[in-house]
């Protein structure tokens, strides 16, 4: 465990790292992210595509998935990059599976490989998000 403050350029970097390791033959757009635990633990994350072009997953539901795979269910900040023009925005699909498992305030950076940087919230890319207590009946 470490629990040693991770500042926001490291968290991009680790995103940046897990892009270059995208499986995007089809849209050669490749996308990297890097989810941080309360515990101080990174785990990361790129878009896997498919020839059955559904079948694809994104980088951010990569690095979760590996994370709550692995038992984590307590996270800090999310950052995800890519080659955009803009920082990267996560696809709706996504978002909604953030929300699920990251709090409404939880900062999530979205960065692009030029070195620009937006801060963001879980809430503020979904808000209003279906939430499993919205099954309550
Ligand atoms: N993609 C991601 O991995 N994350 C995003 O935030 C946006 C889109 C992927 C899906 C697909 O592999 C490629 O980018 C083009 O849509």
């Amino acid at each position: 465990m470490n629990n040693k403050p991770l500042d926001n350029t490291q968290l991009i970097e680790e995103a940046h790292r897990a892009m270059a390791k995208a499986y995007v033959p089809y849209s050669h757009f490749p996308v990297g992210a890097a989810l941080l635990t309360k515990s101080g633990k990174i785990y990361t994350g790129c878009n896997i595509e498919n020839a059955s072009y559904p079948v694809s997953n994104c980088a951010e539901r990569t690095a979760l998935f590996k994370a709550v795979s692995e038992g984590e269910r307590d996270f800090a900040t999310l950052a995800v990059i890519a080659p955009s023009k803009r920082p990267v925005p996560p696809c709706g699909m996504c978002r909604q599976a953030v929300s699920e498992f990251c709090s409404p305030g939880m900062l999530v950076i979205l960065a692009n490989t030029d070195g620009a940087v937006t801060r963001t919230t879980v809430a503020e890319l979904l808000p209003g998000a279906f939430q499993p207590e919205d099954m309550d009946q």
